[in-house]
C-alpha cells in the first residue's frame, strides 16, 4: 500500500471512531507487528537513497499522527468512562434508606432489672443461688420442717427422696446470705431466680416462674422499715403516685407477715379488670425475718432483726404489661416483643 492510500484510510478510520474499543483496534490495524504503518516503515529498505529520507519522514508524519491522535481520544473516552462509573456508584440521598432490624428487650428481663436497679440504688447486693436446691435450706431452715402443711402449699419437684429438690422459692437464698453473710452487716441482698412447681393448669401458671426475693438483715429492724422499702420501691416501679398498704397474711419464715398491695396503676383506684374493681393489687409476700430463722441460721435475734419480701416476677411483668399469658414471657418472638415495647412506651408517657 502506499503512503498515500494509508494517509487516506486513517484519515477516513479517525473520523468514525467513537469508542476506546474501536480506538484500540485501529492502533493493531495500523501499529501492530503487521500494521499498516508498521509495514510501510519496514518497505523503507527497498526505496532508493535519494527517495529514503523523505519517505520516512512521510511515515514518521503518519505515526505520529496517529499516535496524537490516540492519546488525545484515550485520554478523553478514559473520563469518560470515570464519570459514568462514578455517576453510577454516587449514593443518591434521597432514597429510602434500608431498615435496620433491631432487637427488643424482654418484658420479663426488663421488669428484673428495674427491680435491680431501684433496690441497687438503696444499698442493695444483687445475689444468686442455685436452682438445684437442698430441702434444707428450701424449708427447714425457713422454719418449715418435714410434715409440715404449708409445704403441700409449694407442690415441689423432688429430685432425689427427700433432700434434693428444684427450689419452689428463692427464699433459701436468705438463708444461703446469712450464713456466710456474718460481719458484712448490714445484709441487704435482692435475689431474682427461677423458681419451680408442678402446677401448670392454667395460663397464669407455668411450672417454672421468676420470683425476686428480699431481704435486710440489721438491728432494730421492723415493720416500719419494711413498709417505707417497699413504698418507695413500689412508686420507683408502678409511678409516683402508687400507694401501698399492708394486711396481715401468715408465712413460717417471717413473723408478722404480710402481704402487699399497690393501688392499682391503671384505674388508680376506681376499679377497673386489672384490680378486679378493688383498685388494689395483690403484688408481694413480706414480713419481720422470723426469730428461729434468723437464729437457724447463727444471728441471735435478741441482737439482729430483719425484714424479708418475695414476690412473682412473671406476675408482675403481666400487670404492668397487660399480658394475659405468662407463657408470652418466654417468648422470642420479635413481632410480640415489639408489641410489648410499644405498649412500655406509652406507658411511660
Ligand atoms: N416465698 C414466698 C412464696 O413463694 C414469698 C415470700 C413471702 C417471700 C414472704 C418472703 C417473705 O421473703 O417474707 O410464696
Amino acid at each position: 500500500m502506499s503512503i498515500e492510500s494509508v494517509k487516506e484510510e486513517l484519515e477516513k478510520d479517525l473520523k468514525n471512531i467513537n469508542s476506546l474499543e474501536q480506538l484500540n483496534d485501529l492502533k493493531i490495524k495500523y501499529l501492530s507487528k503487521k500494521g499498516l504503518i508498521t509495514e510501510l516503515n519496514s518497505e523503507i529498505k527497498n526505496i532508493s537513497n535519494d527517495k529514503k529520507k523523505e519517505f520516512g519522514q512521510k511515515v514518521n508524519e503518519l505515526k505520529n499522527t496517529f499516535n496524537n491522535f490516540y492519546e488525545e481520544k484515550k485520554n478523553e473516552y478514559e473520563e469518560e468512562l470515570l464519570n459514568k462509573k462514578l455517576a453510577n456508584e454516587a449514593i443518591d440521598i434521597s432514597l429510602p434508606a434500608t431498615k435496620v432490624v433491631t432487637g427488643a428487650p424482654n418484658m420479663l428481663e426488663k421488669l428484673i432489672e428495674e427491680v435491680e436497679e431501684v433496690f441497687m440504688s438503696m444499698g442493695y447486693d444483687v445475689v444468686d443461688g442455685p436452682e438445684i436446691e437442698l430441702d434444707k435450706y428450701n424449708f427447714e431452715m425457713l422454719n418449715i420442717p418435714k410434715g409440715h402443711p404449708a409445704r403441700d402449699a409449694q407442690d415441689t419437684f423432688y429430685i432425689e427422696g427427700e433432700e434434693i429438690l428444684l427450689r419452689s422459692q428463692t427464699s433459701p437464698v436468705q438463708v444461703r446470705t446469712m450464713l456466710k453473710g456474718k460481719g458484712k452487716e448490714p445484709i441487704r441482698v435482692i435475689c431474682p431466680g427461677k423458681t419451680y412447681r408442678r402446677d401448670d393448669d392454667d395460663a397464669t401458671h407455668s411450672h417454672q416462674f421468676m420470683q425476686i426475693e428480699g431481704l435486710l438483715v440489721d438491728k432494730n429492724i421492723s415493720l416500719s422499715d419494711l413498709k417505707g422499702t417497699i413504698d418507695i420501691a413500689a412508686k420507683k416501679i408502678f409511678g409516683p403516685e402508687t400507694e401501698t398498704r399492708f394486711h396481715p397474711s401468715y408465712y413460717q419464715f417471717t413473723e408478722p407477715s404480710v402481704e402487699g398491695d399497690i393501688s392499682c396503676f391503671n384505674c388508680h383506684g376506681k376499679g377497673c379488670h386489672i384490680c378486679k374493681n378493688t383498685g388494689w393489687i395483690t403484688v408481694i409476700g413480706a414480713g419481720v425475718v422470723h426469730p428461729k430463722v434468723l437464729s437457724m441460721s447463727g444471728y441471735d435475734p435478741n441482737e439482729w432483726s430483719g425484714f424479708a419480701f418475695g414476690f412473682g416476677a412473671d406476675r408482675l411483668a403481666m400487670l404492668k404489661y397487660g399480658i394475659d399469658d405468662c407463657r408470652a414471657l418466654y417468648n422470642t418472638d420479635l413481632r410480640e416483643l415489639k408489641n410489648f415495647d410499644r405498649k412500655e412506651m406509652e406507658w411511660n408517657d
